[in-house]
């Protein structure tokens, strides 16, 4: 069923477990450059959806070009491993790793897909593949977890009967594609050269003539830049967030040009210092809190870990007691929130801030429409059936006593002040996420409230 005719150099095939942002964007990825693929998704209806080219999930550019890969049969969506190792050269393992009830992550399914590896090479008569752990994982666990269950289920050893390594990935939702395309650096953790060659290898073909800097280093290593890493960024967010509190204090203050100030060191830098709502999705909060148990489990100090996860909470309760100060009390009042998205570019709601400050304002009695460009689906499995679905930003402001920007998409930029003024019962805006200019509003009679920025300052 393959085409056999653009082959990557070197590569037979590539098995890729776990159909999620990572995996399915590495195997459509891999399908394009000319690498066999098959992309193995326990879920049935998912895989069914990538096999009839329908992209699961909205990132740019992968629709076109996964339709593309299904249609040159090098991409294959399967629900079982069956006999795919044979023959191939590499195993990505790129399933999910949930916060567990001990707030550590949920490893099963790491452990399942190294069961299940393990027993197709038991069946397997040729070859050694490399098999390379993806997913975040707490360090040791590729080594300690990973391989015992694989040298276990397979028969054979680690280093001979199969080769083993860790490779972080550092893609971003929004621009999965893109940063896969184009990655910025690669770290590799191995305990044995032949891994790591063999994937350094693989990458320089796959990427040339671009030479991505490349670290390698030990299993551990690697791990634990992964969790550094996020938990790193999510410092960064929760430390602006915490000046943004102190500027919302001053009389003039603006944390807007309080973090340009602080972007102009160059070790400092400017990138990911923009306050608002904080930090969501399904990395930053679980890789924090995986790294909080790691830390804690190794008997180190976890307060700094505690007071990023505190900060970025609080800016989530904050706004909604500054609409409740703006209106006296929530309830029965009309609360328009826009944007569901954890963040522009991409429909997941897992983790978003907005999900947070809806349910926070429907127990505090407010009735809440909301619009998205694309989540709403998404967010209907969350949120309470009570809330209103607006089909376009306008709809969603029509008779609302006050607007919450959530999500700071381009199109809630160019609201303007005559739409919210004719829209609105109370032309009264909390801008989450800083993306609109509060002067002309503000002229137009519109009041706004900016998180970081003190009423004066505008
Ligand atoms: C994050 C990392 O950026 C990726 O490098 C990593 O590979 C990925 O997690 C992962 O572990 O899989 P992602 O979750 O897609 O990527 O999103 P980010 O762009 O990091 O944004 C996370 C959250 O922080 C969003 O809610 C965003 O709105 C917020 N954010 C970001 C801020 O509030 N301020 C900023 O300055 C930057």
């Amino acid at each position: 069923m393959f085409s056999a005719s653009k082959m990557l150099p070197g590569v037979r095939s590539v098995v890729v477990i776990g159909a999620g942002y990572v995996g399915l964007t590495l195997s459509v990825f891999l399908a394009s450059r000319g690498v066999r693929t098959v992309c193995v998704e326990r879920d049935a209806e998912r895989a069914g959806k990538i096999m009839r080219g329908h992209s699961p999930i909205h990132e740019e550019g992968l629709p076109e070009l996964l339709k593309k890969v299904i249609r040159e049969g090098m991409l294959e969506a399967r629900t079982e491993l069956g006999d795919t190792l044979e023959g191939a050269d590499i195993v990505f393992i790129t399933v999910g790793t949930p916060t567990g009830s001990n707030g550590g992550p949920d490893l099963s399914q790491v452990e399942e897909a190294s069961r299940q590896i393990g027993e197709a090479l038991a069946a397997t008569k040729r070859g050694s593949p490399l098999i390379v752990v993806k997913s975040t994982v707490p360090p040791g666990t590729t080594w300690n977890i990973v391989r015992p269950i694989i040298e276990s289920a397979s028969g054979r050893s680690c280093g001979e009967g199969f080769h083993l390594c860790v490779n972080p990935e550092f893609l971003r939702e929004g621009s999965a594609l893109q940063d896969t395309i184009t990655p910025d650096r690669i770290v590799i953790g191995a305990k044995h050269g032949v891994a790591s060659e063999k994937l350094v290898r693989f990458y320089e073909a796959l990427y040339q003539p671009a030479k991505i800097p490349t670290l390698i280093t030990t299993p551990s290593n690697a791990e634990l830049i992964k969790l550094a890493t996020n938990a790193f960024l999510a410092l960064k967010i929760s430390f602006i967030n915490l000046i943004s509190q102190l500027c919302e204090s001053l009389e003039d203050g603006d944390v807007g040009v309080v973090a340009e100030g602080l972007g102009l060191d160059p070790r400092i830098g400017p990138l990911f210092l923009r306050a608002g709502l904080g930090f969501g999705g399904s990395c930053l909060p679980k890789d924090l809190r995986a790294l909080k148990a790691f830390t804690s489990s190794r008997g180190v100090d976890i307060s700094l870990l505690e007071a990023i996860l505190n900060i970025n909470r609080a800016q989530r309760i904050r706004v909604v007691e500054r609409a409740e100060r703006l209106l006296g009390s929530l309830a029965g009042k009309r609360v328009a929130v826009l944007g569901l998205a954890f963040k522009p570019g991409t429909d997941d709601v897992r983790e978003a801030a907005s999900i947070d400050v809806i349910r926070e304002l429907l127990a505090r009695g407010a009735e809440v429409s909301v619009h998205d460009p694309v989540a709403t689906e998404n967010a209907r499995n969350l949120l309470d059936k009570t809330v209103h679905y607006a089909s376009s930003a306008e709809d969603c402001l029509d008779g609302a006593d006050l607007a919450i920007i959530a999500t700071e998409w381009p199109e809630y930029a160019s609201l303007t002040p005559n739409k919210i003024k004719t829209k609105m019962r109370n032309p009264l805006l909390i801008d989450g996420r800083r993306v609109l200019n509060p002067q002309p509003l503000e002229e137009a009679g519109i009041k706004v409230y900016t998180v970081g920025r003190s009423s004066e300052a505008v």
